[in-house]
This record gives C-alpha cells, sequence and structure tokens, in this order.
C-alpha cells in the first residue's frame, strides 16, 4: 500500500507514483468520428493550432489545500500524466481507411484542419480487427482477423499489442468501436477459467469487444470503453484486471444528454423538486446514428442511458418525488444532421403543493467533438491508474465514473452518476494518491 501514517492519518506517498517518462502508446479500437476527432485533435494541439477544449487534463485546475492558501494548480503539474507529445498512436478497424480517410469520412473537423495534418493522419493504418456481424449488425467488415476460435483471435490481438510495445514504453487501450447488440452477462463471464474456456469453444456470449479487453488486461493493459458494450463489466474481467493490475472503468462515454441530465437532475433532488416525467430523443446522422439504428445495438445505448435518473434521484428513498417518474429515450437516425446531433429532453416537473411545471432542454451538440476529450482524459488517467500502486491493484477505477453513463462499482456498490459527486471523487483521488488533503468543503475554520 502506498500510505503511511502521519499525525494519525492516512497519507498516500506520491513517490510510489513511476514518472511518466518515455512514449506512451494508445491502442484505439474502431478508428471512426471519436478515434478520429481525438487523434486529430492531439496532433492539432501539439502543432499549437487549437486548445485542448473539454480536457480536464490538459485546462482544469485543481484547488489543494483551504480557499485562503491560493493553491490551485493545472490537473497537469500536479499529477505526472504523459505529456502530448509522448502519446503514440495505432489502432483497429473494419475497414482499412487510415485516419486522414477515415476523419474526411467522418465530418466532424473541417478539411482545411485536416489536411494540415495529413502526413500524420495518414501514417496511421488500422490493423485488421476482430469483427463478427452478429454483434453489430448494420456493419459489413472487410478488413478483419481471420481465426478458428475466439482464442486465436484474442493470440492476434495479443501479438499486436506485443509488436507495438517494443515501439513505446507503456500501453492503454481504449474502445471507439460501435456499440454491439444487448448481452445479459452469463455463465461464461463469470470467471477467468469459465471465459477462456468460452474462447476456446467460440462461445456466443463473448463479443468482439470482449476480445480484445482480454487480449489488453492479460497483457496488463489498462482499459477503457466508450461504448456501453458490456466488455469488462463482468466478474471474469474484474478479476483480470485485478490480477494484473490493468485498471478498467465504466462504460458509454457521458457527452451530451446523459450528460445534462447528470447536472440537471441533481438540482432537481437537492431542492425537493417532483419529476414526473422525462422524454428524451435525439436525431443523428453519423455511423454511430446508424448502428443504433438496429433494435438490439439501441438496446444497449439505452439500458445505459436509463441508469441515471433512478440512481441519482432515489425513488426508493423520496417516493412523493420521484416513484412516478417516466422516463423514455428515443434516438432516431437522420442523416442529414451527420455528427451534429440533436437532443431535445421535455422535463415534466413539479413544486410547492404538486404544481406542475416544464423545461425544455434543447442541445445542438457536437457528438465527436464531446467525446474526444473524454477520450484523452481517460487514456492519461488509467495510465496514471496504472502508475500508482494504490490504484492499479484496485482494478475498477470508479474515480473515473465522471466521464462515463455507466460507471463500473465493487459489486453490491450503487454507481455515483451526479457529475458533481463525480467531479469531486475525482479530484479527491488525485489529492490522496499525492499526499495532499482531501477538500470536504466544511469551511468552519475560516470562521474561527
Ligand atoms: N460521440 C459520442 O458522443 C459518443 C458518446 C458515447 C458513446 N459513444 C460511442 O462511441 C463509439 C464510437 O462512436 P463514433 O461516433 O466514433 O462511431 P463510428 O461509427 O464513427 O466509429 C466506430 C468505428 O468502429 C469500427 N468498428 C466497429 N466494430 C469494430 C471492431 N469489432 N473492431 C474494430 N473496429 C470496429 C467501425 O468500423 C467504425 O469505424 C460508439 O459505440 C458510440 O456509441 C459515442
Amino acid at each position: 500500500m502506498a500510505t503511511e501514517r502521519q499525525g494519525g492519518k492516512k497519507v498516500a506517498d506520491a513517490s510510489k507514483i513511476a514518472p511518466a517518462t518515455g512514449k506512451l502508446g494508445v491502442m484505439v479500437v474502431g478508428l471512426g468520428a471519436v478515434a478520429t476527432t481525438f487523434i486529430a485533435g492531439v496532433e492539432a494541439v501539439r502543432r499549437g493550432l487549437a486548445k485542448p477544449i473539454g480536457s480536464l487534463t490538459q485546462m482544469g485546475t485543481i484547488r489543494l489545500g483551504k480557499r485562503t492558501d491560493n493553491r490551485s494548480p493545472l490537473v497537469r503539474e500536479f499529477v505526472p500524466l504523459a505529456n502530448l507529445e509522448d502519446l503514440v498512436f495505432t489502432g483497429w478497424d473494419i475497414f482499412d481507411d487510415n485516419v486522414y480517410e477515415s476523419a474526411v469520412h467522418a465530418k466532424v473537423l473541417a478539411k482545411e484542419t485536416l489536411d494540415q495534418l495529413k502526413p500524420f493522419l495518414e501514417s496511421i493504418q488500422p490493423l485488421p480487427a476482430v469483427f463478427d456481424q452478429h454483434y453489430v449488425k448494420r456493419l459489413h467488415g472487410t478488413h478483419v482477423k481471420r481465426g478458428k476460435t475466439k482464442r486465436d483471435l484474442a493470440n492476434q490481438v495479443v501479438a499486436d499489442i506485443r509488436a507495438f510495445k517494443k515501439t513505446v514504453d507503456r500501453v492503454v487501450m481504449i474502445w471507439c468501436g460501435s456499440t454491439e447488440i444487448f448481452i445479459e452477462p452469463g455463465a461464461v463471464h463469470q470467471s477467468i477459467e469459465a471465459f477462456e474456456k468460452g474462447l476456446d469453444k467460440n462461445d456466443i456470449g463473448i463479443a468482439p469487444s470482449q476480445i480484445y479487453a482480454y487480449a489488453a488486461l492479460s497483457e496488463g493493459v489498462p482499459f477503457a470503453n466508450g461504448a456501453p458494450n458490456l466488455t469488462v463489466d463482468v466478474p471474469a474481467m474484474v478479476e483480470l484486471s485485478r490480477r494484473n493490475a490493468a485498471p478498467i472503468c465504466g462504460k458509454d462515454f457521458k457527452t451530451g444528454q446523459t450528460f445534462m441530465k447528470t447536472v440537471l437532475a441533481p438540482a432537481f433532488k437537492a431542492r425537493l423538486l417532483g419529476v414526473s416525467g422525462w422524454y428524451s430523443t435525439n436525431i443523428l446522422g453519423n455511423r454511430d446514428g446508424e448502428v443504433l439504428d438496429d433494435p438490439e445495438s439501441f438496446k444497449t445505448k439505452e439500458e445505459s442511458k436509463l441508469g441515471v435518473l433512478d440512481y441519482i434521484l432515489q425513488p426508493q428513498l423520496y417516493p412523493d418525488l420521484y416513484k412516478e417518474i417516466y422516463h423514455k429515450v428515443r434516438i432516431n437516425y437522420y442523416p442529414p444532421r451527420g455528427d451534429n446531433k440533436e437532443g431535445w429532453d421535455n422535463i415534466d416537473i413539479f413544486g410547492w403543493l404538486g404544481y406542475p411545471m416544464q423545461i425544455k432542454v434543447d442541445f445542438l451538440c457536437r457528438d465527436s467533438i464531446l467525446a474526444a476529450p473524454i477520450a484523452l482524459d481517460l487514456v492519461l488517467f488509467l495510465d496514471l491508474a496504472k502508475r500508482t500502486p494504490e490504484l492499479r491493484s484496485k482494478g475498477i477505477q470508479e474515480w473515473l465514473s465522471f466521464y462515463l453513463k455507466s460507471p463500473q462499482t465493487a459489486p453490491g456498490l450503487y454507481p455515483e452518476h451526479d457529475l458533481f459527486i463525480q467531479s469531486m471523487k475525482l479530484k479527491n483521488t488525485l489529492r490522496h494518491i499525492m499526499g495532499e488533503g482531501l477538500i470536504t468543503h466544511l469551511g468552519l475554520e475560516y470562521y474561527d
């Protein structure tokens, strides 16, 4: 344990965190809209062409000590994070377009911006993917690995990881691939042994995302999941993560509508305002929208989006306010919008003596612009977790819930969805590992 006793208090020993020296290899599964916006964005920032807006690791500060101490360093100066200059990218996709071609196709960033970065983006060619159309009905992959069993495929991903490891100092893997069909955890997911037998027997319960995750965790590589896929949210993967000190966290980037939900719902609860209905609908026209047009992939996304309100509003504690809530989420594929999603929310609330009111939110957002900084922060923080003895041995990094629609927690523990609790948890974790005092916001000492 990286902790010592100081004046009766446990304080972490920051010197035990390994430095972020050398190159950090980032292996991205799925080089589509989010991934290419992330990679091109990092390169644009490195060249001084743009600012990393939306990234806590790059632009955020963290208060240390008392409010009167005036100590608020940048997060990246406070904790030892990899520098953007040291990130090296590779990845897999079921299409063989390089990152430049894929970014042009995604139509998120302006062609002029991409052209300035062209040689760099063209140099990232996807490796052949592990893919099976059973799990993503709307895609037809051509650039795919062949193997008799899922074990063969996992071994091929391990070989990719090992080859990449020879060129960099540390590696993190992040899933930016498509949303797979909804899969319930089954017997094959309950232990490493059952999972490995399943790989040999081509068990249908093992989706491609789990083959990548298994390969990563087996190699001690941290794994982040940008999609709502089951992937590492099963006992076998948690066990593997802990065994190999390969950190994992929840799933599904919290970007647009759910981000707004996890800001607004805590406000209603804090003021004890009731909610009778919350209708959320989206139109989007990118490839993600096309994949989500398939009911089986939509179900996976729907489960992830629906979970948040129940946990935040706690209807079991506040039956008069939230027991009758009608929560509906719709996603509609509408090609003209491309990546520029529009998310509407109609919220029926009620106040004093039960009088009804309505709130309408119309978020004209850009999906990948919101997701890219999250991908960056998750990669950098998972790498930090891997270098921090106290964190890496824990497997699940609950402090990264801030970024995810479906945070992952220890068995039996309900997830925290409230964005501000998540933000406090994240920053207190950073203070803790660096041996700084936690901030409780009590503040009585200012009035002594
Ligand atoms: N953009 C957001 O705001 C946001 C928010 C939350 C979650 N997500 C999720 O992030 C993921 C990526 O979103 P996107 O907009 O970039 O989608 P996209 O369709 O543009 O990109 C996904 C890429 O993954 C590839 N792919 C699919 N299966 C693969 C496999 N088995 N191996 C390798 N590559 C594979 C596809 O070919 C495609 O290039 C989606 O699952 C989406 O639901 C996005």
